[in-house]
């Protein structure tokens, strides 16, 4: 397919190297940034331009990957007319489009991405939705050009994937900047933590993450909690964190756990 790319961000530049990769030709990138639109148009050979000047070449579809507050403001600005017109975002209904496009739909990747880091595309489930049974269908052939794993998710369930998402990804890793800086106070490596953290992840995948919690709060020994309140007194917000974590975790927890 030929595509165009609205965005030239960390979605964009992921994207825009797997669908090269799958036989699909980027043929424009158009971003706010002049320098970012070039950037990208230079590795696959697209013409580029910004959101205010651009003239659309032809194309099978658009795929919009901009930050979520600026999507229907760069929607408005780079018209879609008949393309397929895609987001990549969690928590933005499909219904964005609605007056603003004629074929549209979803692809969310269920993936973090950051520039500089290598992913394999097949590997991440692409979330899909679409505006008619046509489009879908396009969609899924799209889709499934670029990963093995393609599911069909409407709006709200896509919403629950981005919450669900921010939970083990995104608050997961902030707590692993706050473990960081409690190591490099004392002087200890974060990578001591390694083994603790992807035996954490394949225990939770094996067993369910339920049946795999331990800690002094699934323990309930108060003694250690009360030690660690007290070495974070210096740190409101982090012990404001321990302190409801702490708690989830004990409301959560049944008693045979240990
Ligand atoms: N990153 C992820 O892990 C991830 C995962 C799944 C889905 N997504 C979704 O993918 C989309 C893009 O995310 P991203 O992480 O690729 O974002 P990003 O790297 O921050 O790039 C954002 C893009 O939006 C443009 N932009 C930002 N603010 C703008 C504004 N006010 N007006 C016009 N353009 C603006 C930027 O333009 P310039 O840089 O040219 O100024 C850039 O092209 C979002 O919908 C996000 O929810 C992200």
């Amino acid at each position: 397919m030929r595509i165009i790319l609205a965005g030239a961000g960390r979605v964009a530049g992921h994207l825009a190297e797997a669908l090269q990769e799958n036989g699909h030709a980027v043929v424009g990138v158009v971003s706010r940034t002049p320098q970012h639109a070039q950037r990208l148009a230079e590795k696959t050979g697209a013409v580029w331009g910004t959101f205010s000047s651009f003239t659309l070449p032809t194309a099978d579809v658009v795929i919009y990957a901009v930050s979520d507050q600026a999507l229907e403001e760069v929607i408005t600005a780079i018209p879609p007319g008949r393309m397929l017109a895609l987001h990549t975002a969690g928590s933005i209904p499909m219904d964005i489009f609605k007056g603003k496009a004629k074929n549209y739909g979803v692809l969310y990747p269920l993936q973090t991405f950051t520039e500089g880091r290598q992913i394999d595309f097949r590997e991440i489930p692409l979330c899909i939705e679409a505006n008619t049974p046509e489009n879908k269908e396009r969609l899924q052939a799209l889709a499934s050009s670029l990963s093995r794993r393609v599911i069909p998710a409407g709006s709200e369930q896509r919403l629950t994937l981005h919450l669900a998402a921010v939970l083990v990804n995104n608050f997961v890793n902030h707590l692993f900047v706050l473990a960081d800086g409690l190591l490099r106070e004392k002087e200890l490596p974060f990578d001591l933590l390694q083994p603790l953290m992807e035996e954490t992840v394949a225990k939770a995948l094996a067993m369910g993450p339920e049946k795999a919690q331990t800690g002094p709060a699934a323990r309930n020994d108060e003694n250690v909690i009360k030690k660690h309140l007290e070495l974070l007194s210096c740190s409101p917000g982090m012990q404001k964190i321990y302190r409801l974590l702490t708690e989830s975790i004990q409301s959560n927890t049944h008693p045979q756990k240990k």
